[in-house]
């Protein structure tokens, strides 16, 4: 079976990329947006999902909005996650925003080293509530867990700002690849789940999953 053509677009500033058919080889697809302030990680997130690799050095910020696609196997069905990697920066928002009522997940991530960048969390809820649809999956993710000695936010805000909120939490390393693939393999679980193609677990909960399954960084108290 061939994908149909031009069923994605990516705005980077110039005119809108159509991209070429491809051959269907998966059961599912789902479309993920990776959301949070500039500089939290969300490019190195989805690189290192991607091609396992992380990208150091110069900082360059996203222009715009730009997705990759990936196929994972869970449960015995085969999902192609469609992950849109979005700029942090303000001047961008009214861009994304755009793209906000296709994504059936967000990630939202903010970084531990960066007070401001947690602070803004619940803006970026905000913000989801306004623009995305109303059962889209959240998964809040504190990034950069590698950095233990520029912690400035403790494991447990996290927790309990998630907890609020009533959406899955873990602190990730876009560095170290810790819990990037379980992000994703959660959403894709979820996701299956909804389409009511799950059968290995019928009660499946996606908070619950992300608990029993996340690894905890090594060092989370403040210094
Ligand atoms: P915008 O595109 O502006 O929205 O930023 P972004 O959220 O995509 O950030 P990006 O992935 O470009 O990363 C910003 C900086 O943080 C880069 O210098 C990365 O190398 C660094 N970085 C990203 N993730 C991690 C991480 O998990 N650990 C560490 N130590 N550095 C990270």
């Amino acid at each position: 079976m061939t994908c149909t053509p031009g069923e994605a677009t990516a705005w980077d500033g110039e005119a809108p990329r159509t991209y070429p058919p491809c051959v269907q080889n998966y059961d599912l697809t789902g479309k993920v947006m990776l959301l949070g302030d500039s500089g939290v990680g969300k490019t190195c997130f989805l690189i290192q999902f991607k091609d396992g690799a992380f990208l150091s050095g110069t900082f360059l910020a996203t222009v715009g909005i730009d997705f990759r696609n990936k196929v994972v196997s869970v449960d015995g069905a085969r999902v192609k996650l469609q992950i849109w990697d979005t700029a942090g920066q303000e001047r961008f928002r009214s861009v994304t925003h755009a793209y906000y009522r296709d994504a059936q997940a967000l990630l939202l991530l903010y970084d531990i080293t960066n007070r401001a960048s947690f602070d803004n969390i619940r803006a970026w809820l905000t913000e989801i509530h306004e623009y995305a649809q109303r059962d889209v999956v959240i998964m809040l993710l504190g990034n950069k867990a590698d950095v233990s000695s520029e912690r400035v936010i403790r494991s447990e805000d996290g927790e309990t700002l998630a907890r609020e909120y009533g959406v899955p939490f873990m602190e990730t390393s876009a560095k170290t690849g810790m819990n990037v693939e379980l992000a994703f393999l959660a959403i894709a679980k979820e996701l299956i789940h909804r389409a009511g193609q799950q059968t290995q677990e019928p009660s499946f909960q996606i908070r619950d999953y992300v608990r029993s399954q996340k690894q905890h960084s090594s060092c989370c108290t403040l210094a």
